[in-house]
């Protein structure tokens, strides 16, 4: 089987590309990537010189681009993760979402619906797996503002901490109402992936994970960002009230979650991916400065001190909260790494990779979080 990967240069790109090059010897694996600020072959250092992995730059919206690699590695399956990817990007440069997530992800369709309809087998044995965010569904009230115990559960929910922040969770039938440029241009490029199956029944799956954590995500998210300005002493900006809640998967149980559903899955159905695992974002930044502290050796609460309000995120949606059980009843989904594992093997890993977030923290990058966000 020959598939191709989008966006394998990115977060968790990188994560699904290293898996199915290592699992997998005999699949060709492609990764066709732009290489935006967002996107590092230093990723993917251990993998690249594998005789089934090989890398193509190139723009998901240049439909000619894409049409040329699937006839040049004869690609049975796509998973798509190429995208633009951060809200507060979005809020600044809408078009740029536009672009890629719309426009690149109807490039990749419709090259997709040509070459197959034209082989000799038609649609038989291909699939286009596209992967999408819970953000779609818009936000959640917050109706327990200082948490309940959840009801549900898998292996990634917190032994320490394990509460709801409210009775809904967004199931695979929760109607979309997508709040920022991001979610809506994901949102609109779920769409267009359905309707390539309603109309032209093209083999389609779409999943909606939550929040991910984990090793190589870009340090403008939340977590990596706050380790690497505890790292330089620098402020760590809390959005509003750090009242606003999220659930964290870390990002290699996405990727299994996403090989599973590849071979298992049933074409046309949406799986919603996440571990139960609810934060309010000012609990987990407490959770991130404890360790950090920790492993660097420093007093606990040395760098509580950094912890800065700044004017809201606009339109900040609320709360996020994922509900797997589909996943988990259907195809027997467990994530492996219970979140205070995950979260110590994560601040551990940026800690030992220094070099890593140096390289990929130069340039405009400390300007341009300077223009988005003032104390308050
Ligand atoms: P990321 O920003 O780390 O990586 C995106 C990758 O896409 C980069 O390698 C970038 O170079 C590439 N890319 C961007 N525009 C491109 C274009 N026009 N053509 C080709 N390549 C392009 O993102 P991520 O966090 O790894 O997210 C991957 C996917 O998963 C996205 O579709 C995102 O919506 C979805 N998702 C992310 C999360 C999360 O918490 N990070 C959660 C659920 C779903
Ligand atoms: P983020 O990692 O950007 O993911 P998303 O917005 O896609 O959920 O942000 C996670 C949460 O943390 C979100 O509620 C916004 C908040 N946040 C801050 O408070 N400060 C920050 O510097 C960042 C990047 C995020």
């Amino acid at each position: 089987m020959n598939i191709l990967i989008t966006g394998g240069a990115g977060f968790i790109g990188s994560h699904v590309v290293r898996l199915f090059v290592n699992k997998y010897p005999s699949y060709r694996i492609v990764n066709l990537d732009k290489l935006t600020y967002a996107g590092n072959l230093a990723n993917l250092r251990d993998i690249e010189d594998r005789p089934n992995y090989s890398f193509v730059r190139a723009d998901i919206a240049d439909i000619d681009a894409v049409r040329r690699v699937m006839a040049d590695h004869d690609i049975d399956a796509i998973i798509h993760l190429a995208a633009e990817s951060h809200v507060d990007r979005s809020i600044k440069d809408p078009f740029t979402f536009a672009r890629t997530n719309v426009m690149g992800t109807l490039s990749l369709l419709q090259a997709a619906r040509e070459r197959w309809e034209a082989s000799p087998t038609g649609y038989e044995g291909k699939l286009f797996y596209h992967i999408s965010t819970d953000e779609v569904y818009g936000a959640l009230p917050l109706t327990h503002p200082e948490g309940t115990p959840s009801p549900f559960t898998t292996a990634a929910s917190s032994a320490t901490h394990h509460q709801a922040y409210g009775t809904e969770f967004f199931t695979e039938t929760t109607r979309y109402t997508p709040h920022s440029p991001y979610s809506a241009s994901k949102a609109s490029s779920d769409h267009f992936v359905r309707a390539y199956h309603d109309t032209y029944g093209l083999p389609v799956i779409v999943t909606n994970c939550s929040n991910n954590y984990g090793p190589y995500q870009f340090p403008e998210k939340l977590i990596p960002l706050f380790i690497n300005n505890i790292r330089h002493g620098r402020p760590l900006p809390v959005y509003g009230r750090g009242d606003n809640v999220r659930d964290w998967l870390y990002v290699e149980d996405h990727a299994r979650a996403i090989d599973l559903i590849f071979h298992r899955g049933t074409p046309a159905e949406t799986y919603n991916i996440g571990g139960f695992n609810e934060w309010k974002n000012i609990d987990l930044i407490r959770v991130i400065i404890r360790t950090v502290d920790r492993l660097l050796g420093n007093p606990e609460g040395h760098s509580d001190r950094l912890i800065t309000y700044v004017t809201d995120r606009k339109g900040h949606d609320m709360r996020y909260a994922i509900d797997s059980r589909k996943l988990q009843s259907e195809l027997g989904w467990e994530p492996s790494l219970q979140f205070e594992e995950g979260i110590e093997k994560t601040v551990r890993w940026y800690l030992d990779n220094p070099e890593w977030l140096d390289s990929v923290t130069s340039g405009d990058y400390l300007r341009y979080y300077d223009e988005m966000y003032t104390r308050r």
